[in-house]
């Protein structure tokens, strides 16, 4: 499905409603035909025997940033079965012609890699045409969407595939592609490596897994010789979370494939901001292991050493992601960056407190964070500040080590995570981190807005928008 700045009419024309308003041109028949269905400019229509489909813009009365991207992905599910080659579109402006480029190209995803009968689309080309824009414009849009959506694509099918075969050692090597296909270097570090930077909490988690940990490291440099902004991005990779010892009930199981998201959404950014040559340097630390039960399994009761010599008492081997980001942040804060950001699926808690999509910021930072969620909502990510306070750190002390690694209360457990993770981030750099838990948005399993069933690819324009915007 090829996207278009082409003055052509397709097989179908997609018609964008907004406010209800139907446009004036319309023939006596189509007028008749809209009655006949009684459209009245909400949800979608179509009129087949006119080639048209008229899509209303629902307003929800507040200000939301995914209304169009979420009616063009809605329209492209319903029309890719059908036996048409084209369709076409106006875009009046230029934040409208962004939405419309990511609507198709993010709805147009499914996972069918493992069904035998794939998902059709007869869709070949989309024609993009515009009164207000110049057709540069368009292909620039056009570009620069592509670029996007291609990675969150690839590695929404990079989360959905199944943990026998999303190992951690195929995680790491799909990030090795990726990096040597862009201007990106690519280290993958084993376990002896692990060993030698005394990462005991990642390790730990390991443990009874007869897959193998990685640490991958992803740097891009951009070619320039100015002085460019550093940012480092540490994702969790746990490439399947059964619990470990404390097994998670088997309800609460499924779907933990996911629970590398954060690993894979950094593999995303990487390769997006290196496609779009972003004056930039971006570090990408994934954290990979599998967290397994076993007779060598880490255990409630360890205490574990982290990379910055702080110790941990295991009292929940669940709470296996903080574990290894602890080890990633304090090997990530060596790296003196001017931006730390962590995205991890770390707690159920934040989807208790904001809903299945939403991402949760944390941090010290409050300028900091504020600019964050703008800078997502821009991208059409929705996101939610979680504030950090002295009263939920005290809840994760330890009698028996610096730290416990769960809190002593579930209320408020998301913070209290976020909190712990702090404690692995040096401290001259507390300012510059903020953590982003996308538990809820993601995997989700329904389709909304312009994400399928599954993977979402939650953080990924999130950061990019964010990281473009930077300003030293
Ligand atoms: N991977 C989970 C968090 C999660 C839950 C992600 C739901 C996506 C959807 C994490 O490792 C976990 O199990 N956290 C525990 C922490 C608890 C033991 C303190 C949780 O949230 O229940
Ligand atoms: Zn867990
Ligand atoms: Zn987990």
């Amino acid at each position: 499905m090829n996207l278009l700045a082409k003055d052509k009419i397709g097989d179908i024309e997609l018609i964008l409603i907004k406010n209800k308003k139907l446009p004036k041109n319309l023939s006596k028949a189509e007028k008749d035909s809209l009655d006949k269905y009684d459209f009245d400019g909400s949800g979608s229509c179509m009129l087949l025997e006119y080639k048209k489909f008229f899509i209303g813009i629902d307003d929800c009365g507040y200000e939301f940033p995914n209304a169009i991207r979420d009616s063009i992905s809605q329209a492209i599910q319903k029309l890719k079965s059908l036996k048409i080659n084209s369709i076409s579109i106006e875009a009046s402006s230029e934040s409208e012609l962004k939405e419309i480029c990511e609507g198709f190209l993010l709805g147009n995803y499914s996972f069918d890699s493992y069904k035998t009968k794939k998902s059709k689309n007869h869709i070949k080309e989309i024609y993009i045409q515009s009164t207000k824009l110049t057709k540069t414009q368009i292909e620039n849009q056009i570009s620069q969407s592509k670029i996007i959506t291609e990675s969150i694509n690839k590695i929404r099918e990079l989360i959905n595939t199944p943990p026998q075969d999303a190992t951690p050692n195929y995680v790491a090597n799909f990030a090795h592609k990726i990096a040597k296909d862009s201007n990106i270097s690519c280290k993958i570090h084993d376990s002896k490596f692990l060993k030698k930077e005394n990462m005991e909490a990642f390790l730990a988690v390991a443990k009874a897994s007869i897959n193998e940990p990685f640490m991958v490291h992803l740097h891009y440099k951009p070619n320039t010789k100015k002085k460019v902004p550093k940012i480092a991005l540490v994702g969790k990779g746990l490439t399947y979370d059964s619990g470990g010892l404390s097994l998670k009930p088997g309800d609460y199981m499924t779907t933990m494939k996911a629970d590398k998201s954060g690993a894979c959404a950094v593999i995303g950014i990487l390769e997006i901001v290196a496609k779009l040559k972003l004056e930039v340097e971006v570090h990408g630390i994934l954290g990979l292991a599998e967290n397994m039960i076993g007779g060598n399994a880490y255990k409630p009761d360890d205490i574990l050493t982290a990379r910055n010599k702080k110790t941990i008492e295991v009292r929940n081997t669940d709470a296996e992601g903080r574990l290894v980001l602890a080890d990633c942040l304090s090997y990530a804060s060596d790296l003196k960056p001017d931006y730390l950001i962590d995205l991890a699926t770390l707690t159920g808690a934040c989807v208790v407190a904001l809903g299945d999509y939403t991402i949760g910021i944390m941090g010290y930072n409050q300028k900091l964070k504020e600019n964050f969620a703008k800078h997502a909502f821009n991208a059409g990510e929705l996101s939610g500040i979680l504030p950090f306070n002295p009263y939920l750190k005290k809840l994760y002390s330890s009698e028996v080590a610096d730290l416990c690694n769960i809190p002593s209360s579930r209320y408020g457990s998301a913070i209290s995570a976020g909190m712990f993770l702090g404690e692995f981030v040096s401290k001259d750099l507390q300012d510059k981190w903020i953590h982003l838990d996308i538990a809820g948005p993601a995997y989700v399993e329904k389709s909304w807005g312009v994400n399928p069933f599954g993977a979402t690819g939650a953080g990924v324009r999130a950061c990019v928008e964010f990281i473009r915007n930077i300003k030293e």
